[in-house]
């Protein structure tokens, strides 16, 4: 069909709806599918993406946004993608206010995931971000862990107990034999409840409630995820982990917010996400461009020449990826239309004349 005849025009009206996938939706689709099968989707979807990957397919920007610190600290940033072979765009937009939880009793992320046609700029679907980033922010750091961790890692460290370290928790114990958790977070009673936050996971391993300087000290693989203030951080010093001990720094993601100490990344291996971007807020700030490593798709793609770094000390800085965004979105979506789960409505207005926004006023009057 030829571009601007009757048959593109007609099929384009048609099309013209856009697919709402609201939060009861995500939950429905994870519920039907089952929490592990999603996630093991993911994991194995992210390597699959990760490894495939070409930046002549794919432009992936840094993020961009405003910060604040009034009426509350925090952050809203648009994250975007354009996927050229298959005419999209897909933008998340994310915010992150740490008081939440305790001020309002809402996440400390919230998000929404919508993806556009590139041919028109239709808005295709628009749906909830708020579990589909903390699936693909654990997803993320299982495929880097599976790189870079001891395949005989037994003890999972977790620093910072909230929303993502469920996921990181879920999604690491999917490919890794651990015989005990040991976690911590400032806060009590986020400290106090994580073990029965984590219970529906039925993971059949210890728990323990531990101080960072032990956890550092005794993990294989730790993931540090806490909402540490600018210029808070690092952490923990002066603590000598396991000679093998690999990280995933998920928490790092504003200019001034650290979780590592220097020396410890200093003598690791730091794979970044997005370079450009983790320098500017990952743990990444703190290094020089020579102590950086290359970033976690090159070195999936080349896996085979990085085996000896299992053994050594190695740290994912994570600030986030829209290219994990659209992996996540591409699942759901899928298991929406398979499911027939989701709403489509007119948001955008298309019935008018092309040429005429007042034509619905001319429609009335006839
Ligand atoms: N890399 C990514 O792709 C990605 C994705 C989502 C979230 N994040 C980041 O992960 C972090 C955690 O997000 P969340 O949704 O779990 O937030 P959350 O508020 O649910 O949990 C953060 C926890 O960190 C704890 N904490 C703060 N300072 C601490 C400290 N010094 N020591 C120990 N614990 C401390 C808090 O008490 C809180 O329980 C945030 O910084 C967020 O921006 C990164």
């Amino acid at each position: 069909m030829r571009v601007g005849s009757k048959e593109v025009k007609d099929q384009m009206k048609n099309h013209l709806k856009s697919l709402v996938l609201t939060a009861a939706n995500i939950e429905q689709i994870v519920e039907k599918v089952g929490v592990d099968q999603i996630m093991d989707q993911l994991i194995e979807r992210t390597y699959n993406v990760f490894v495939e990957f070409s930046d002549q397919e794919s432009i992936m920007p840094i993020r961009s946004g405003f910060n604040y610190t009034e009426p509350k600290v925090g952050l809203i940033e648009w994250m975007p993608i354009r996927d050229v072979t298959h005419e999209e765009i897909l933008m998340k937009m994310v915010a992150y206010h740490p008081d939440n939880p305790k001020d309002y009793q809402l996440p400390t992320i919230l998000s929404t995931i919508a993806t556009y046609d590139t041919r028109t700029g239709h808005l295709k679907a628009i749906m909830d971000g708020v579990l589909p980033t903390a699936l693909r922010t654990g997803a993320a750091s299982a495929v880097a862990s599976k790189l870079f961790g001891h395949p005989e890692s037994r003890v999972l460290g977790l620093i910072g107990c909230g929303a993502q370290s469920i996921t990181q928790l879920h999604a690491l114990s999917r490919l890794f034999k651990f015989e005990k958790i040991m976690y911590y977070d400032s806060d009590a009673p986020t400290m106090s409840s994580f073990e029965n936050r984590a219970a529906f996971l039925n993971l059949g391993i210890a728990f323990h409630g531990s101080s960072i300087d032990e956890i550092v000290a005794s993990s294989d693989i730790l993931c540090t995820a806490t909402s540490v203030g600018v210029n808070e951080g690092p952490l923990f010093s002066n603590i000598q982990p396991k000679d093998h001990l690999h990280v995933n720094a998920v928490g790092s993601d504003f200019p001034g917010k650290i979780e590592l100490p220097k020396a410890l990344l200093l003598k690791s291996y730091v794979s970044p996400d997005l370079p450009e971007q983790a320098a500017i807020e990952g743990e990444c700030q703190q290094l020089d461009a020579k102590d950086v490593g290359r970033d976690i798709i090159s070195c999936l793609k080349m896996a085979n020449q990085l085996e000896h770094l299992k053994q050594e000390s190695t740290v994912f800085d994570s600030t986030g990826m829209a290219l994990e965004d659209q992996i996540v979105a591409d699942l759901f979506l899928l298991h929406a239309a398979e499911m027939n789960i989701g709403e489509y409505i007119y948001l955008e207005n298309t019935n008018l004349e092309e040429k005429n926004p007042y034509s619905f006023l001319l429609k009335l009057k006839h």
